[in-house]
């Protein structure tokens, strides 16, 4: 059951993810990070600066939960300065199945979303054989998120609008092969799960 469950809850993330068609990666957490409790951790991503994507929330989800839990809203993708963010975690369930999402909560169109990685308990001794945690970027704004997902909390923080804002205007675009990867990533991270 909880093979299957991960299995429908990869293929719904799969499937918004391949809906976005412009350049946005996230190039931490990637599989090989550990975030820790009581420490600040890095989220860093590159996108086109001409996608037509002037801002975006931040959630982060678990693919063996359910829930969301918001970081962010209308992080601001233009100013290189905003091109990473560090997030202090306190409370936060330990677990290695969580992941980024990177969308506009208002019409809810995913634009990225990060690898799957893990979250330490803050006594927790970081797994040597993976990349060392709690990384903060210098110059980037620190979010606090505190506690598991709860669907009546807030973001944690939100951003001031660009003050040019354009009109997004985003176009749906399905990228077969993004979405295979993306699929087959998911189904690898759903056995891994069972195993
Ligand atoms: C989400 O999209 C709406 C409508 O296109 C836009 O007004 C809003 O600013 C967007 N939100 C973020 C966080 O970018």
């Amino acid at each position: 059951m909880p093979f299957l469950w991960s299995t429908i809850r990869c293929l719904a993330l799969s499937l918004l993810v391949a809906s976005a068609s412009a350049y946005f990666v996230v190039t931490s957490p990637t599989t090989q990070t550990q975030w820790q409790n009581g420490k600040v951790n890095a989220v860093t991503w590159e996108k086109g600066v001409l996608d037509d994507i002037n801002s975006f929330d931040l959630e982060m989800t678990r693919l063996s939960e359910d829930g969301l839990t918001y970081i962010a809203s209308t992080i601001s993708g233009y100013k290189k300065a905003k091109t990473s963010l560090n997030i202090y975690l306190e409370d936060v369930p330990a677990g290695d199945d969580y992941y980024l999402l990177f969308l506009n909560t208002s019409h809810g169109v995913m634009y990225a979303v990060s690898s799957r990685f893990t979250i330490l308990e803050a006594d927790a001794t970081p797994d040597s054989s993976k990349t060392a945690t709690a990384t903060a970027e210098a110059g980037a704004p620190t979010v606090t998120v505190s506690g598991g997902p709860n669907p009546t909390k807030m973001f944690a923080t939100t951003f001031p609008a660009e003050a040019n804002g354009s009109v997004l205007a985003y176009t749906w675009n399905s990228a077969s092969v993004g979405m295979l990867c993306a699929l087959l990533a998911c189904l690898s991270g759903a056995l891994l799960t069972l195993w």
